[in-house]
C-alpha cells in the first residue's frame, strides 16, 4: 500500500540534510568533465507547492528551510570554488550552493524536491533516472520534471529497486544514487540493504547516498531500525559514512527526532564539506519549542583506504 506523501514533509530538516548532501555528491562529479548518471530511487513529486492544503498542514518547511532563507549570497559555486568549504560570506560553499539552488522556487513559494535539485544540479550533459510507484505522484512527477525542461531526464514508473538493477551500471561508469523510501512499512529496512548490496554487485563505484529517520520508542518496532540497517550497510565492506542532524531530544515519544544519511563510497572530502555545512545550518535552526538546540555530527563508519 502506498500511502506516503511527502508534500506534507517538504522542506523540513530532514530535507535539508538529505538534498545538502546530495548536492555535495552531485558538486563532486561535476569536477571531471565526463558526464555522469543519477538514479533517484524514490523521487516523490518533483517540486512542492508549499501554499497547498498537504504541505501547509504542519508547514514542516517553516522548522526547515525557513530558518535558513535569506542566508545564502544567491550565487551558486563555480567548479573551482565549490573544491573551497567557505563562501565568499563565510557560510558553507555547500549550504551556499542549496541555499542558492532553493531560492528560486523559494520566490515562488515551492520548495525543490531531490528531482529538481537534481535536474537544476546536474549539467546537459549528465542523464538523471527517476523512478516513483505512488500513480499520483508519479503524474505530478512527470508533469513537475517537463515543466523543468532540462535534457536526458527519464521518469519511471516502477519500483526504485526493480529499476536499479535493470539500469546499472550506466555507460560511462560514473554516477550516483539517492535512496529515500519512505519507510512506512518494516521491511523497507531490509529491502533497502538488498538493494544496496546488489546494486554494488553490478556497480562497484557507485556513490550511494541513503536518508534515514532518527525515531523514538514512540515509532515501537521501527524506533532503532534505522540504526540496524546501518550497521547492515556497514557490513557491506564499502568506505562510508553517516551524517546525523537532531532537531528534539531522544525522549520516548519525541516521534522522529532527527534524521541522518549514509554515504557509500563518497567522494573525497564530502564528509568535511557536509560537516562544515551542517555546522552553519544547526546554528539557524537553533532551538526547538521545547528548548533543545539541533545538533550535528558527520562520523566515518568505515574508513576510506
Ligand atoms: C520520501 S518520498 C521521496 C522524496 C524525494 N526523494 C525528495 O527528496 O524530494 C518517498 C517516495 O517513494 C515512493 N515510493 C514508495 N515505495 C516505492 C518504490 N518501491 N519504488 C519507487 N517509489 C516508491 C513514494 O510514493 C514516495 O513518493
Amino acid at each position: 500500500m502506498l500511502s506516503y506523501q511527502h508534500a506534507f514533509h517538504a522542506g523540513n530538516h530532514a530535507d535539508v540534510i538529505k538534498h545538502l548532501c546530495w548536492i555535495g555528491v552531485i558538486n563532486a562529479l561535476k569536477k571531471k568533465d565526463k558526464p555522469f548518471t543519477l538514479f533517484d530511487t524514490h523521487a516523490g513529486a518533483g517540486t512542492y507547492d508549499l501554499t497547498d492544503d498537504l504541505s501547509s498542514k504542519n508547514k514542516e518547511y517553516e522548522s526547515g528551510i525557513s530558518r535558513l532563507l535569506g542566508q545564502g549570497d544567491g550565487s551558486a559555486a563555480t567548479e573551482n570554488q565549490a573544491s573551497e568549504n567557505k563562501s565568499t560570506e563565510g557560510l558553507s560553499r555547500l549550504l551556499n550552493d542549496y541555499l542558492s539552488l532553493c531560492e528560486p522556487f523559494l520566490a515562488q513559494q515551492q520548495y525543490p524536491g531531490s528531482p529538481a535539485i537534481s535536474a537544476r544540479a546536474k549539467r546537459g550533459i549528465d542523464t538523471l533516472h527517476l523512478m516513483e510507484l505512488h500513480p499520483g505522484e508519479f503524474l505530478k512527477l512527470e508533469k513537475n520534471v517537463s515543466r523543468l525542461r532540462t535534457g536526458h531526464s527519464h521518469v519511471h514508473k516502477r519500483d526504485g529497486y526493480e529499476g536499479l538493477r535493470a539500469l546499472t551500471p550506466p555507460k560511462p561508469n560514473r554516477g550516483a544514487i539517492l535512496i529515500d523510501p519512505p519507510y512506512e512499512r518494516a521491511n523497507e529496512y531490509t529491502d533497502l540493504v538488498k538493494g544496496v548490496d546488489q546494486v554494488l554487485k553490478r556497480w562497484q563505484q557507485a556513490q550511494i547516498v541513503v536518508w534515514y529517520p532518527l525515531l523514538s520508542e514512540r515509532a515501537g518496532a521501527k524506533s532503532g531500525a534505522s540504526e540496524v540497517m546501518c550497521d547492515k550497510l556497514a557490513e557491506l565492506g564499502r568506505p562510508c559514512f553517516k551524517a546525523e542532524i537532531c532537531v528534539a531530544e531522544n525522549t520516548p515519544d519525541a516521534g522522529m527526532y532527527g534524521s541522518g544519511v549514509f554515504v557509500l563510497n563518497p567522494p573525497w572530502q564530502l564528509d568535511i564539506g557536509l560537516d562544515s555545512a551542517l555546522t552553519n545550518v544547526v546554528e539557524m535552526l537553533g532551538v526547538n519549542e521545547a528548548g533543545f538546540h539541533a545538533t550535528a555530527h558527520v562520523t566515518w563508519v568505515n574508513e576510506d583506504s
